[in-house]
Order: C-alpha cells, then structure tokens, then sequence
C-alpha cells in the first residue's frame, strides 16, 4: 500500500461505516501522536465525536508519558467523544475499552486477558494499550480521548530491544497477517456497542464484563502512583472502575490510578 493509498482508502473505509457516534474523521500516513492530534483538532468546534487514525507515529505516546513505539503495521487510532456524563464513571472507559480490544482479538481465534487497567494482554505479553485523555472544568467533562495502539501486523523484530516487557503482536500469536480494515471495522463496532451501553448508564455491564476477562484479580499486585506504593491482593474493581486491594494489614485500599506489577 502507498501512502497516498492509506488516507484515501481509510476514508472511503470510514465513511461507508454509518456510524452513531462518530461521524468526523481525520487520517495521517505519519503524524506525531492521533492523542495530540485528537487535541488540536478539539478546538475546530467538533459538534459530533470524531476518529483520528494514523499509519505510523513519530512520538506515539503510552501512559505515564512513556513512548508508545508505532511501527507500520499497527493500529494507531484516537476516538473523540464529548459526552454529558458523570464525570465520576470516566474512569470506566479506558476499563471499557480494553474490553472492546480483548472482544475484537477474539474474533480472531485470540484470548486475551486484561491487567489493570487496561493492558490487553496475549500469552502474558501486551498486544495493545490504552491512553485515556480528558479534560474536566468546573465538574463538567469538556472532552475525551481514547487512544488506542494494537500491535496488529507488526513483526517482532520491528520494536527496540529497550521495551523492558517484552510486546507480542496479533501477527506473532496468529503466524499470519490480519486484514486492518477488517479488524478496524470489528473494533470500532464494539466499540460503538460498548460505548452505547455506557451511555444507557449500565454500568454494571462494564465491571461484571471487565471482571470476566480480569487477569489481575486475585493476585498479589503492587500498585505504583504518585501517592506512593501500595502492595496486596487485588480483590475487586467498584462500580467506578476503581481496584480494590487487601493488603497485609487486612486493610481495603480504593485505587483510582497506578502502574500494576506482578510477583510472577
Ligand atoms: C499504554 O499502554 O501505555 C497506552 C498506549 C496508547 C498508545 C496509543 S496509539 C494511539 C494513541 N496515540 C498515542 O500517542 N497514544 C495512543
């Protein structure tokens, strides 16, 4: 596929979904990162929700301002959505949105499993990841973005030997490509499935559906956050996505945020 190629036949691609929810759409062959992107273009008074797809980015961006490298071959997309939701349950989304990756892989024969909060995981190893972007003022939710990266037809040897956990790619586990515009059309339909069922306020659907796929309940997890370290047993998410751990001590600790690591 040429460049040219990419953004035209994304469009096309785009603009044959008849979608509910998002009706703007913005593709790039290269651009920086879909989440700054998605940014920029808040400004252009977007009155519907919008999608920001690039073929490579040159400063992917992970969560704790880590890099997200963005090789040709995977799936680089931000959703713009501007709801008139609790501010409160935003947390639930980048939750919901894991669960959406973790149903489009299997579609393709894959299990996947996800580690809190939302790591899809493959085998034990990541296969996509999850930035949620917002922006609250005055108690009002003004925007947000859910950046999304799959390691979809992506070869192993394409990402650094710095990565410290070591990625898998949906071309790895299957040992064949998968079509993108395929996978990107599942995705954004679950997508828009799960997204609808968030607007219905039925939450629960969302923490008892995240639960089933949990890999990280039950274990015994350190939590890493600004506020310091906590370890324990995660022992269950709340109705707001939030983990809860028992630590040594027997006490219940709420966690909104945090890096999660495992005692293998
Ligand atoms: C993480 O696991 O740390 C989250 C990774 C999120 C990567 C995606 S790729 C599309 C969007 N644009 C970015 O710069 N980041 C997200």
């Amino acid at each position: 596929m040429t460049d040219d190629d990419f953004v035209e036949k994304t469009l096309v691609f785009l603009n044959k979904l008849d979608l509910e929810f998002f009706q703007n759409f913005f593709v790039y062959d290269e651009i920086d990162s879909t989440n700054i992107k998605a940014k920029e273009l808040l400004n252009e008074n977007l009155e519907n929700g919008a999608i920001v797809i690039a073929k490579t980015q040159k400063s992917g961006r992970g969560r704790f301002n880590r890099v997200w490298e963005s090789p040709d071959g995977g799936l680089y997309v931000s959703f713009i959505l501007k709801p008139d939701i609790d501010v409160e349950k935003t947390t639930l989304l980048p939750l919901l949105t894991s669960i959406v990756v973790s149903k489009t892989l299997s579609y393709y024969g894959l299990s996947s499993k996800i580690k809190w909060p939302n790591d899809v995981v493959v085998n034990k190893k990541k296969i996509a990841g999850i930035l949620l972007e917002s922006d609250v003022y005055k108690d009002k939710l003004r925007y947000l973005i859910l950046g999304i990266g799959i390691n979809l037809n992506v070869r192993g040897d394409l990402f650094s030997n710095e990565l410290k956990n070591i990625p898998t790619s949906v071309v790895s586990e299957l040992k064949k490509p998968v079509d993108y515009y395929d996978f990107l059309k599942k995705l954004i339909i679950e997508l828009e499935k799960y997204y609808s069922i968030f607007n219905d306020k039925e939450y629960f659907r969302i923490v008892s559906e995240w639960k089933k796929l949990s890999d990280t309940l039950n274990r015994l997890i350190k939590i890493k956050s600004s506020s310091g370290e906590i370890i324990g047993k995660a022992y269950d998410i709340d109705d707001s996505g939030f983990l809860i751990i028992i630590t040594d001590s027997g006490e219940y600790k709420k966690i909104m945020s945090g890096d999660c690591f495992y005692f293998y």
